[in-house]
């Protein structure tokens, strides 16, 4: 779906999360949200909040599960995905906490197999993620699934893409202070969930957008495997279409 703006387009997925969060609730079940980070869904939370302040929608029946985190990271630092989320989304709305699930930064190495699997083991006995949100990196990475991530990729520790540290490396003020690693869902649980809604704004996302959308699904820009998900959307502004 094309929007002619990323501020439409937030506000039109940002009412569908509010309508499933609703619609769980009237049925007294869970609604499931695996949630992203970066800065393409902020506009989106600030919408949730929106609703949640003026329109009374409830965050108490919500389990989220976050994509991924850097490693290592303490949840208090500046460029944490905990505080990502506390910051835009968790500190505004009445969600559990919990029931609020980060990839944990501070696991001891010899422990983080171990905490990727029973994170695996969480989202399952939540009942599966419901609706996964996502953003795009440039390297075609979901969540932080870098080219060489498989479809059967599970969560998991990885080594950061050289252009991905690159891209981040202004919100950690030089290159050289971000982490060299992450700990990130895998292509595979990502394409277990019931529904995905992929989110992409501006024209340095265009060429990634092409590569996902027409190219041939390949370990090299991993998002190409979600053209195998049956219920998936891929929401665009104008200038992230430009070149399909
Ligand atoms: C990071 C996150 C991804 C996100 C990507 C794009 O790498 N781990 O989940 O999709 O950035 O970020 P942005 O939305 O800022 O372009």
């Amino acid at each position: 779906t094309i929007y002619p703006d990323s501020e439409q387009a937030s506000v039109a997925v940002a009412r569908e999360v509010a309508r499933l969060i609703r619609e769980r609730a009237a049925q007294g079940r869970p609604a499931v949200l695996g949630l992203a980070t970066g800065s393409t869904p902020t506009r989106l939370y600030e919408e949730l909040v929106r609703l949640h302040r003026e329109e009374g929608l409830s965050f108490a029946n919500v389990i989220s599960f976050n994509l991924d985190e850097y490693y290592p990271m303490t949840p208090s630092s500046l460029q944490s995905y905990v505080r990502f989320m506390h910051e835009y989304l968790f500190d505004h709305i009445d969600i559990r906490p919990e029931n609020v699930h980060i990839p944990d930064g501070t696991v001891p190495p010899e422990q983080v197999a171990e905490f990727c699997r029973r994170y695996e083991e969480q989202i399952r006995e939540a009942g599966g993620i419901d609706l996964q949100l996502l953003g795009i990196g440039r390297t075609g990475h979901i969540g932080f699934n870098e080219p060489g991530s498989g479809p059967a990729s599970r969560t998991r520790l990885i080594t950061l893409d050289h252009i991905t540290r690159t891209d981040a490396a202004s919100d950690f003020y030089g290159e050289e202070h971000v982490p060299r690693r992450a700990l990130t869902m895998g292509v595979g649980t990502i394409l277990e969930a019931h529904e995905i809604v992929l989110l992409a704004w501006g024209e340095g996302k265009a060429a990634v957008v092409k590569r996902m959308t027409e190219g041939e699904p390949t370990d090299s820009v991993p998002a190409t495997y979600l053209q195998r998900h049956p219920h998936v959307r891929v929401v665009l502004d104008e200038a992230a279409s430009a070149e399909l």
